[in-house]
């Protein structure tokens, strides 16, 4: 087990956008597993590899109760609806903002396994898909933020 460093918006690693997987290697493996180790750490709802400065097309979330979905070269194939809630990233540490995203998404990625599967999510599980799918991109949510709380709110919500 390795927790590993997560790196933060000043690191402009974060910009970068990741390359796909081409073959699961023990390299890879040992990769979910670390990113697992983190992320059941760090209490996130999900994480990037480029979090842990690996610029591969990787991602798990936390979907329904604590289950962890690890992601392979995702990608969204259908978009529903629309939703406007509070997002944040282990990356940018005390930062909450709204972001709209859709209501439901379904993607498409590959397991551990080599096999692809589709996953479709609503709600939280769908803003956080495609929070994660945005990170490999170098996209992350701040840029998409309708407005991001003001101290005094964040001072609130923590209270
Ligand atoms: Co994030």
């Amino acid at each position: 087990m390795a927790i590993l460093n997560i790196i933060t918006e000043e690191n402009p690693m974060l910009r970068k956008k990741s390359r796909r997987v081409d073959e699961i290697t023990p390299r890879i493996l040992t990769l979910l597993d670390d990113m697992r180790d983190t992320l059941i750490k760090a209490n996130g709802a999900g994480l990037a590899a480029v979090q842990v400065g690996v610029l591969r097309r990787i991602a798990l979330v936390c979907y329904e109760e604590g289950n962890i979905i690890e992601l392979i070269n995702p990608e969204i194939i259908d978009r529903v609806g629309s939703q406007e809630e509070l997002e944040g990233c282990l990356s940018l540490p005390d930062q909450w903002g709204l972001v709209e995203r859709p209501e439901t998404v379904t993607v498409k990625a590959m397991n551990r396994d080599g096999k692809e599967f589709t996953l479709t999510a609503s709600g939280l599980g769908a803003r956080a898909l495609c929070h994660e799918i945005d990170h490999l991109d170098g996209v992350i949510y701040k840029d998409k933020a309708s407005r991001m709380l003001t101290p005094e709110e964040l001072e609130e919500m923590y209270e």
